[in-house]
């Protein structure tokens, strides 16, 4: 199931939000992988492109959690467990994925989505109002 990049994901964080971006392209790429290769579970392109979402979300965590920190984020410690929760799903996937496990019929993958989008939705957008209200610039 793909998802939309559309302006609603954007919190007015110039670098999150390119980071946004980059990894629902990322997660498309992987879903379009998934869903179009006739045995995805065989499949190199699956498990590349399911490596390389897993990395950008390793990289863009770290870059979210270094950026709350700078600002003084009060929900660091919070939305940082969420991160841990959101990498050990992903990692569980690329694991399967990369063991040959059938996961077509799983709900990890509408998981994976609907955690996508829940998140940058609520939580990333709870940073930029704590921005907003504590008159914080940062880019
Ligand atoms: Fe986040
Ligand atoms: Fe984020």
């Amino acid at each position: 199931m793909f998802i939309d990049y559309s302006e609603i994901y954007k919190l007015g964080i110039e670098s999150i939000d390119n980071q946004h971006e980059k990894w629902i392209d990322l997660y498309n790429e992987f879903n379009d992988a998934f869903f179009n290769e006739n045995s995805p579970i065989k499949s190199d392109k699956v498990k590349e492109t399911i490596k390389g979402m897993y990395d950008y979300a390793t990289y863009h965590f770290k870059y979210e959690e270094d950026f709350m920190y700078r600002i003084g984020y009060k929900k660091l410690a919070d939305h940082r467990r969420l991160h841990r929760d959101m990498d050990t799903m992903i990692y569980d996937c690329l694991r399967k994925i990369t063991d040959g496990v059938d996961i077509t019929e799983e709900r990890i993958l509408y998981i994976l989505r609907q955690w996508i989008i829940n998140h940058i939705l609520k939580e990333d957008r709870e940073i930029k109002e704590y921005m907003l209200s504590n008159n914080i610039q940062e880019n």
